[in-house]
């Protein structure tokens, strides 16, 4: 059986910076409270008429094809992890596909929110175990901040929630070399309102009205509380899971990349596994939390920074909406 490994990563973010001071000046919150309850200090939104989830998803593409040293005729699938594509139908995954002028090359969406790419991830890895592709695009990429109610009302997900795009170029290899360990994918669709946007909904006679667009349940609600006691359980969970499926120890971990909720669900996950800082990457400080979009630009970034070095043992994982959890462990 062949093995899947990652040979290239990349990443896009808009260039518009949202500091904690402006959002301070369009509703009710200050750069003291996001800081100490979010780790937060400013993210990037989207510039109407100039980013669009393909146009960010295409550079970051771009990037990862580039860093990986092939051409995009050489990807044989598309796995693009949204929750908000630029059409409500078709998915992403082909306008990314047009724009990279790979026609016929067939593209998958994701919906699993904030473990999206861990899921995109997953998918791509079985369908190059099987040995049905040898070449596979897994793109995160988000919109995030069109949909937050940036009032008072809003302020606790405004303030968290940002956007960008990131990529990853899977390759098959031989299963005796470095790749994709193992992937282990969770829901519990109990708590789907408790992290939700409910609208434009299908099961109503008149999916969107003016009416509509004024209810709360247009914006993302997100019941903090409840997701952050989740979250810290999850997390751990799945990390752990995926070592005892390779029969690691967590002290075998180089770099735990975790999904960008929270700068706190990030350092008590440290704290409780005992990492040191090194060994832990976040980058929410300056990019927010971009739901499928953080992990592909994390690794990017990590990539530049030369934190992943081949061989290294590495921890993806992931909990958000749904609820939904996943993590991965791979050899870089
Ligand atoms: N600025 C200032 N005050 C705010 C605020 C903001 N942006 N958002 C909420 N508050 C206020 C609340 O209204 C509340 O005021 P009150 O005590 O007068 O009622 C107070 O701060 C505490 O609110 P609470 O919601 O209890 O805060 P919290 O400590 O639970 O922190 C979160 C809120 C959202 C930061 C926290 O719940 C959290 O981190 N949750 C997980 C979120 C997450 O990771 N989401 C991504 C999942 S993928």
């Amino acid at each position: 059986m062949k093995k899947s490994r990652i040979v290239g990563v990349g990443h896009f973010v808009p260039d518009q910076v949202i500091t904690n001071e402006y959002l301070s000046g369009i509703m009710n919150t200050n750069n003291e409270w996001i800081v100490e309850r979010t780790g937060i200090e400013e993210r990037r939104w989207f510039t109407p008429g100039k980013d669009t989830v393909t146009s960010m998803s295409l550079a970051a593409s771009n990037l990862a094809i580039k860093r990986a040293g092939i051409s995009a005729k050489d990807i044989d699938f598309i796995v693009f992890a949204t929750i908000t594509p630029d059409y409500f139908v078709p998915g992403n995954g082909v306008l990314l596909q047009r724009e990279l002028g790979i026609q016929g090359v067939p593209a998958l969406d994701v919906r699993n929110a904030c473990s999206g790419f861990i899921y995109a991830l997953s998918v791509a890895d079985q369908f190059i175990k099987t040995g049905m592709y040898k070449t596979v695009l897994v793109v995160g990429a988000e919109i995030q901040s069109s949909a937050l109610d940036k009032s008072d009302e809003g302020r606790s997900s405004a303030v968290i929630f940002a956007d960008g795009a990131g990529a990853a170029i899977l390759k098959a290899v031989e299963e005796n070399q470095h790749g994709i360990l193992s992937t282990h994918l969770h829901a519990d669709g109990d708590f789907a309102e408790e992290l939700y946007l409910k609208d434009p909904g299908s099961s109503r006679e008149v999916r969107l009205s003016p009416e509509i667009v004024d209810q709360p349940s247009f914006k993302m609600f997100m019941n903090g509380n409840t997701v952050f006691k989740h979250a810290v359980v999850r997390f751990h969970e799945v990390i752990q899971e995926a070592l005892a499926a390779n029969s690691l120890d967590q002290s075998a971990i180089d770099l735990l990349v975790p999904h960008q909720a929270n700068l706190r669900i990030s350092n008590y996950i440290q704290q409780k596994m005992g990492l040191p800082d090194e060994k832990v990457f976040n980058n929410i400080m300056k990019l927010g939390n971009t739901t499928a979009a953080t992990i592909p630009i994390a690794l990017s970034e990590a990539w530049e920074q030369g934190k992943l070095k081949e061989g290294d043992l590495i921890c993806l994982a992931a909990f958000g909406s749904g609820f939904t959890w996943a993590s991965a462990l791979l050899n870089w």
